[in-house]
């Protein structure tokens, strides 16, 4: 079977075709994969900025079809299309049961075992539900059934970076209309959380982005002002008097853009934090600003999802035309040109690239 692995941090994936897949055992489905989409996470799994034991398939952004279903699944049957949750809400420990199933670890862990071989070795299925292979499988509960009509590329997208994105402005932050929005990082969970920010009713969205290209695909998705960061004062000026943002977030990664957006974001505001940058990178508060400010400094992980609903949410905005999705995919490629895609992210020449199977 085809799949990408990553055998060692900052080394290339390599594409093979020799990898074995087990069955799915019980309370697990195998899956064929329809389409995966490359988040910048996946790049970070590949540079070490997220740790994964290794070797191991990564991609975790997709959408195929069950063509497995194991002991004791009841909710799906062979041929349900599903859209991949990369944290699956086990339904029953304290987070699920307190509507927060998107800080469920106990699905994770379920899904931690070596899914692939490549001889006699084990490959490691990346953080849990790697999509970066033709075949895969997940536990069931991290398969998320949607409509048989909806198109894998669409799928994919909602698994990861839509819903994370869009999630954090309308779950985690909770937009108001009317309000003033900044984000900082314009790639493909920033442009999400820019239409989350439009379809909430925000009357301002800045989008902040060091490449050009990135600027001018903020504003055909909902950003009313867009600039390098050399020009963010002078529009935090301008636009709220300086007072800051109502709201801030923080869609790239590291500790020096989330201390912009804290920066950014107006007294009594809410900075959020979507970004995943590596363990070692610290931000500094000084103790006096943090009672002095009353703002709220808030991590967004996953978009505060309930994926069991939010993936149905997100594409019934989708079919109204509420969110711009496939506009979003400007690259689709073959999985064996999966580093070139890698490069073209890092190079800020993409939104989102959509491998198809
Ligand atoms: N919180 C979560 O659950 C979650 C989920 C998915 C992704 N993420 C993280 O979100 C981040 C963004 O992911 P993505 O897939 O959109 O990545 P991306 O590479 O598509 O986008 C990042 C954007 O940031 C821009 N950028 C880089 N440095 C900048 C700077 N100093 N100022 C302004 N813009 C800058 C880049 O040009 C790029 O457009 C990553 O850190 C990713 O790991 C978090
Ligand atoms: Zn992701
Ligand atoms: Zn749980």
């Amino acid at each position: 079977m085809r799949a990408a692995v990553l055998t060692a941090v900052d080394r290339d994936l390599e594409v093979r075709d020799d990898l074995v897949l087990v069955d799915a055992g019980p309370g697990e489905v195998r899956l064929r994969m329809g389409a995966s989409g490359v988040c910048h996470s996946d790049v970070s799994f590949q540079n070490g900025t997220i740790p994964v034991a290794l070797p191991c398939v990564i991609g975790h952004e997709g959408s195929g079809e069950v063509i497995q279903v194991g002991d004791g699944v009841e909710h799906l049957a062979l041929g349900d299309r599903v859209i991949i949750s990369w944290t699956p809400p086990c339904g029953s420990c304290p987070f699920c049961l307190g509507h927060q199933p998107n800080l469920c670890t106990v699905g994770m862990g379920q899904a931690a075992a070596p899914k692939f071989s490549l001889g006699s070795d084990p490959v490691f299925g990346g953080p849990g539900t790697p999509t970066f292979a033709e075949e895969t499988v997940i536990p069931a509960i991290a398969a998320i059934k949607v409509d048989p009509e909806t198109p894998y590329d669409v799928g994919a997208l909602i698994g990861c970076g839509v819903m994370t994105g869009v999630g954090a402005a309308i779950n985690t932050a909770a937009v108001k209309p009317g309000s003033t929005v900044l984000v900082i990082g314009a790639g493909g969970v920033g442009i999400s959380a820019i239409q989350g920010a439009r379809v909430a009713g925000a009357a301002v969205i800045v989008a902040v982005d060091t490449v050009e290209k990135k600027l001018q695909w903020a504003k055909q998705f909902g950003a009313t002002h867009a600039t390098t960061p050399e020009g963010l004062n002078d529009l935090k000026q301008n636009l709220t008097g300086g007072l800051g943002f109502d709201y801030a977030f923080e869609v790239v990664g590291s500790a020096a853009t989330i201390r912009s957006a804290w920066d950014q974001t107006r007294r009594g505001g809410t900075t959020c934090v979507v970004g995943v940058a590596r363990m070692d990178q610290m931000v500094q508060f000084s103790a006096m600003e943090l009672f002095y400010s009353e703002k709220k400094l808030v991590g967004s992980y996953y978009g505060s999802a309930d994926v069991r609903t939010d993936f149905s949410r997100l594409l019934r905005m989708w079919k109204n035309d509420q969110l711009d999705l496939e506009g979003m995919i400007t690259a689709r490629i073959d999985l064996g040109e999966i580093n070139q895609a890698f490069q073209s992210m890092l190079n800020g020449e993409v939104i989102r690239t959509v491998v198809e199977f």
